[in-house]
């Protein structure tokens, strides 16, 4: 009997015909106790087989996936040098199309995407499609899914889009998010449930490209020093103090950056969403910041928050909501009559990012302005729910994972279990597995641990039942818990924080398929 695996016990469901994403997931609760004991009465049980990339278990789980005759949404996606124009700033940064955020790619689920990227940056690239159950091959992940994409070169990615929400996309290579290359990924419901009239995509960053000091200039920094900076200094911060965040447990982060940005404005030019009084504005708001959380919220309004990382949860009415780097939350708010500040505050940081909710005449909401709800009811994670729809169904885990966060500001190592992704050891699992990942952060700092190609589902102990399922998720400094997921999706998937300069400093591991 293999140490790490039991028994599950439970008949195999053979699928007999195509199926939502969701059937599968439940339907891919089959046993996989047989393959497990084969696996361990080989010759070799510790060097099992790596499902990779271009296994043939990840065209299976595609062809599983993919209808028949589905429609082929494609786009093409130019990554290049731009210049853009920060409230009369001019700066030239790196984007997708020459806009930030880019385009807005729009698939409904069930359907192709093919998307090709042209590179005509100066470095090879790759993009990554946050928080989508892809096919591995499709994943964007230099040196594991594919090579990067040279200067010069194209690569088309082509994968079913299972799940509807909002999700995101961006480069899987080096620095690169932490200049203008990320645009929004909405996914739509053929049978939407709706519940609103209007919709609005929000896309926060936190931007210093052109103005500030460079990305690889602050990784300098950080990496020199050991992350901690001269106060105030050349854009970094300082530990604690005025700016440490009750809600993140601690410093909002390492980085000041000049200039917060909420779909690619600043707020001395913010953007106005107009609306007329009375209609339910759905916000679909996506952190592609690489260093900042932040605290939104709408001046007059609450927020019913819908999904979390675009899967459905019970609706939960609050004040403000604290978005981690890769987040992704959905709410709906029935507007006022007026002009109201949308306000996404870098939470334990100096600065704020800014649009404006209109629905009639007025004066403009100040660049500074503060809406109490600011300070009203914070959304907690512990709170959420997933929608039936959506949650797990419950069982035992077959195999439990612990992946400890360490490393800090004192430090330029950032870690998984005590290594850095250069010499990380993967975190096998196997196929039909119930995995349940504890996540203990034991340093001083927070992390949004993100997950490719699945999303957990968060486990919290109440009889209002399980919590959300995300594929990002915020873990306070010497925070633990659970997360499950149900390892239907082959290939090699990166577990990483989604704060740039952590991953880029070694907070990366891999979610390794064997068989
Ligand atoms: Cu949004 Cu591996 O990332
Ligand atoms: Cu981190």
């Amino acid at each position: 009997m293999c140490p790490d695996v039991q028994p599950i016990g439970e008949p195999a469901i053979v699928p007999t015909a195509p199926r939502s994403r969701r059937q599968f997931l439940v339907a891919a609760t089959v046993t996989t106790a047989g393959l497990a004991v084969g696996a361990c009465t080989s010759k070799q049980p510790s060097h099992p087989r790596v499902v990779g990339p271009s296994a043939g278990a990840v065209g299976q789980a595609e062809a599983y996936r993919r209808r028949p005759g589905a429609p082929i949404r494609e786009v093409a996606l130019t990554a290049a040098p731009v210049t853009i124009d920060l409230a009369g700033r001019m700066v030239t940064t790196w984007a997708y199309n020459g806009s930030v955020p880019g385009p807005v790619v729009r698939p409904r689920a069930g359907e192709v995407l093919r998307a090709r990227l042209d590179n005509r940056l100066p470095e090879p690239t790759t993009i990554h499609w946050h928080g989508v159950a892809l096919r591995n091959d499709m994943d964007g992940a230099p040196g594991m899914t594919q090579p990067p994409v040279r200067p010069g070169g194209r690569f088309t990615y082509e994968f079913t889009v299972p799940d509807p929400g909002t999700y995101w996309f961006h480069p899987h290579v080096g620095l690169q998010l932490d200049r203008g290359l990320y645009g929004p990924l909405l996914v739509d419901d053929p049978a939407e449930p709706g519940g609103y009239d209007r919709e609005q995509v929000v896309v926060l960053d936190d931007w210093t490209d052109g103005i500030g000091p460079s990305p690889e200039q602050l990784q300098a920094r950080l990496a020199a020093q050991g992350g901690m900076m001269g106060q105030g200094n050349m854009g970094m911060m300082g530990q604690g103090g005025p700016d440490a965040s009750p809600v993140l447990g601690g410093v909002g982060g390492q980085i000041d950056y000049p200039l917060y940005l909420l779909n690619g404005r600043p707020p001395a030019d913010p953007p106005t969403i107009p609306a007329r009084p009375g209609q339910r504005l759905r916000l679909r708001v996506v952190n592609a910041a690489a260093e900042t959380a932040f605290r939104l919220a709408l001046g007059g309004h609450r927020l019913t928050v819908t999904h979390s990382d675009g899967l459905p949860v019970a609706a939960v009415t609050v004040d403000a909501l604290v978005v981690g780097m890769g987040e992704r939350y959905d709410a709906v708010v029935t507007l006022g009559d007026g002009a109201f500040p949308l306000v996404a505050l870098a939470e334990g940081k100096r600065g704020q990012a800014l649009g404006v909710v209109r629905t009639a005449g007025g004066a403009r909401p100040a660049a500074a302005a503060r809406p109490g709800e600011l300070d009203g009811r914070l959304l907690d994670l512990g709170e959420l729910r997933a929608d039936p729809r959506v949650g797990l169904p419950a069982r035992r885990p077959d195999r439990t994972h612990r992946v400890v966060l360490s490393g800090g500001m004192m430090d330029a190592r950032w870690t998984i279990n005590g290594r850095t992704f250069d010499d990380a050891i993967p975190l096998e699992v196997r196929e039909g597995e119930r995995v349940r990942l504890v996540l203990a952060n034991q340093s001083m700092m927070f992390h949004p641990v993100h997950l490719h190609g699945h999303s957990f589902q968060v486990q919290v102990q109440t009889q209002a039942g399980a919590g959300p399922r995300k594929d990002t998720v915020i873990v306070r400094p010497m925070e633990q818990f659970a997360v499950d997921l149900l390892a239907a999706n082959p290939g090699q998937w990166m577990l990483h924080c989604h704060n740039l300069y952590h991953q880029q400093a070694g907070m990366m591991t891999t979610l390794s398929y064997i068989r």
